[in-house]
Order: structure tokens, then C-alpha cells, then sequence
């Protein structure tokens, strides 16, 4: 059975981990995977989240089964985290995943149940995970132009001139905010204007938020979806509690639909369940129960929203800094788009070879599209890794 296997490709980010882990060098840096890091380097339990495992501990009381949409009170909790005060709120319905790759997929496969000659359009570049997940559903996948390797922004005009041919057997993949892997964002003026191009040509926009906090702000990130499901009757949402919440290992997402009526909704989610019953049966529970308890109490919600705040500044900080050094030892204002970009992710603009030799020679380990990962960074790395970046570029 297994003679024919090829030997398979491996994973641009996930086999990155690895290669770090193994590398003997004391001088190097994990810029590759999008995790957080404080500034000792650690990628610490978030407190809230420490405080609602202690509450756990105390009152859980069985770990039998809990049901196929996982953890209705999570779901209803990451709905209103999205889209608390839209005209949306009665006419959604969510099921938890195991992370927002599970609810891609759930989601992928419901429209190839639903709609099975749909095509996903991603943006040119997009998360690495966004098309296997896509083609493995069975469905079809287009690309938008996206960014412009020139000046390191959204391209929008040539964005809106690709998207504008998609038609009702389209849909179209959205980053909520915190775009993976170049970390240019939309304005809100664009998530307008594709609203629009929705409502006149028929595709349903499908948003993956994965860094709800860290642009601008919980509420702030979520503008643009929030936009839409004011004004559109249908779209489809996947969200991670990775990284707002620190969960990585933990798996806890959801798939969220939005239609026309609660009874499509209904009617979605009845259909995302017997998916999810095919595929993993139940979502795993830990995570999901976490964010409940932070949710659920304002005392824990405070700490939470307060310490994804300073995860944020942080970010925002580290780019500032990198910027600041990469000017005095390159001589020039060259990166200087790094500071403007959002979230976890910037694209250096830097050529494969160029990304293997940020590795082989100064340890420094990135994405071979030219991805880095900003919250891998601590304040003693930026010398050495703006001295890197200005002598290889
Ligand atoms: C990333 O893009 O680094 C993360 O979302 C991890 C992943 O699942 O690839």
C-alpha cells in the first residue's frame, strides 16, 4: 500500500521548528513560526488564562464528552467577540474546531457539499496553509493580486481588479487583519468597496481572523468583518485563539456562518456537524473551556484584554526598534515599511537564497517567502539581526 508514496514535501513553517530546535548555534533566532515571545524569549501562559486553568482545576467536574459543535457558551463568546452589535447576531451560528486550520477545513467542506463548483480566492501571497486546505476540500483555487513587492503595501487597486471578475460561484478569502505572511492590512475604505463588489456581483466573502488584537485592537481588527455581516446576507468567518489567547498547542477555533436566516444557519451548522462527526467527531475541549471561563467573567476578561494590549505595544515596539537600527546600519530608510505594517508578520522582500542565508550564516531563521515573524524577536536580537538583514540585502 505505501510502496508508491513519493517522499513528501515538508511543511515551509512547521519543518522550520524543527531545524531550530536542532541547531546547535547559541547565536540564533526563531523568526520563523507565528508565535509570541516576551521579552525573556519565552512564550509565557498568558495570566488570565492561568487563572482560568486554576478555576478549572477546581470545579470540573468529569471529562466525558461534550458534543459535536464542542462548547456552545465558547461558541456564543467568540460570535460576540467578532460580531457583538452587528445586524448579524441573529442569523449566525458557530461550531468550535481544532484551531482555525480545523475550521477551514470544516468550512471548505461545507462548500463543497453546499456549492460543490466554488472557487476560493486567496490572496496572492496568503497563510501557506490557506490553498492545501482549500484544494484538499475539493474545491477549486484562484489568486488575487495582493502586494506590491515596490513599495511593501497592499496593491489595492490591482486587489479590487481581481476581485471584481469574481461572480456568484466565487468566494473570496479575506484576512481579517494582521495579514499572513506580508502583515499589510486593507483600510476600511477597501473592506467597503469589496462589500459592495459582493453585494453587485454575487460572491460570498469568507474572513480568516487568526489575530483578532494585534493591529489596532480587539474591536478595531474586527471592523472590517463587522462591516460586512452588517451588509451582506451571507459570509462565512474562521477565528484562532493561538495567539489573542496563547492557546497554540491547545487547537481552539470555530467556524462561523452567516446567512440570510436563522434557519440557514441552522441548517449550516446541522450539516458542519455531520462534517466535523466524519472527520475528528469532536473538537478537544481544554482550550475551548478556557476562553469560556475568561469570557464569562469580567474580572478575567479585564486582565486578558489588558495583557493582549501590551502583546500588541510590544509588537508595535519591537518594529520601531528594528527599524530605528536598520536605518543607522544600512544607511538608508529602505525597511522602514516594517514599522508600518501590522501584527506578527512582515516580508523582508527577500529572495529565497537570500532567506537561506539569513539562516545558514547568522542562524536567523525565517520563511522562504521572505516571511519574519516580529513577535519572535527580544530587544537583544534587534543588533544582530537588523546587522543581518542590512549586510545580506
Ligand atoms: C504561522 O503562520 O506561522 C502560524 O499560523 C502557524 C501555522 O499554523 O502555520
Amino acid at each position: 500500500m505505501f510502496a508508491h508514496l513519493p517522499t513528501p514535501q515538508q511543511d515551509p513553517i512547521l519543518s522550520l521548528s524543527v531545524a531550530y530546535r536542532n541547531d546547535p548555534r547559541t547565536e540564533k533566532v526563531d523568526l520563523g513560526i507565528g508565535v509570541y515571545k516576551n521579552n525573556l524569549g519565552e512564550t509565557p501562559i498568558m495570566l488570565a488564562i492561568q487563572q482560568a486553568q486554576q478555576l478549572l482545576l477546581e470545579t470540573q467536574t468529569t471529562k466525558s464528552y461534550v458534543g459535536l459543535a464542542g462548547c456552545e457558551e465558547f461558541n456564543t463568546s467568540i460570535t460576540n467577540l467578532l460580531l457583538s452589535g452587528t445586524s448579524a447576531m441573529g442569523r449566525v451560528s458557530a461550531i468550535q474546531t481544532p484551531g482555525a486550520s480545523g475550521a477551514l477545513r470544516m468550512l471548505g467542506d461545507l462548500m463543497k457539499v453546499a456549492k460543490p463548483d466554488t472557487t476560493v480566492w486567496l490572496s496572492n501571497p496568503s497563510y501557506v496553509n490557506h490553498q492545501p486546505v482549500m484544494e484538499a476540500a475539493g474545491l477549486k483555487v484562484k489568486h488575487y493580486r495582493y502586494f506590491s513587492t515596490e513599495t511593501k503595501q497592499v496593491d489595492i487597486g490591482a486587489m479590487l481588479e481581481d476581485i471584481s471578475t469574481a461572480g456568484p460561484n466565487d468566494v473570496v478569502l479575506l484576512h481579517g487583519c494582521c495579514h499572513n505572511p506580508t502583515g499589510a492590512d486593507i483600510d476600511f475604505e477597501a473592506w467597503k468597496t469589496i462589500t459592495a463588489l459582493s453585494q453587485k456581483n454575487g460572491f460570498i466573502p469568507f474572513v480568516d481572523i487568526a489575530y483578532q488584537g494585534f493591529g489596532d485592537g480587539l474591536d478595531e481588527d474586527a471592523q472590517g468583518l463587522r462591516f460586512m455581516a452588517d451588509n451582506l446576507e451571507e459570509m462565512m468567518i474562521t477565528t484562532s485563539c493561538s495567539k489573542n489567547f496563547g492557546l497554540y498547542r491547545e487547537r481552539t477555533g470555530a467556524a462561523i456562518v452567516v446567512g440570510k436566516n436563522q434557519t440557514d444557519v441552522n441548517n449550516a451548522k446541522g450539516k458542519l456537524l455531520q462534517l466535523a462527526r466524519a472527520t475528528y467527531t469532536m473538537p478537544p475541549d481544554h482550550g475551548a473551556a478556557l476562553v469560556k471561563t475568561v469570557l464569562n467573567s469580567d474580572p478575567l476578561t479585564d486582565i486578558w484584554k489588558q495583557e493582549l494590549v501590551s502583546m500588541r505595544l510590544r509588537l508595535v515596539n519591537l518594529r520601531k526598534q528594528l527599524c530605528n537600527e536598520l536605518r543607522t546600519v544600512h544607511n538608508s530608510q529602505q525597511f522602514d515599511f516594517i514599522e508600518s505594517h501590522k501584527g506578527m508578520f512582515t516580508v523582508l522582500g527577500f529572495s529565497q537564497t537570500q532567506m537561506t542565508q539569513l539562516r545558514e550564516q547568522y542562524g536567523i531563521y525565517g520563511v522562504g517567502d521572505g516571511r519574519i515573524n516580529i513577535a519572535g524577536l527580544t530587544e537583544k536580537d534587534i543588533p544582530y539581526v537588523a546587522n543581518a538583514i542590512a549586510t545580506i540585502s
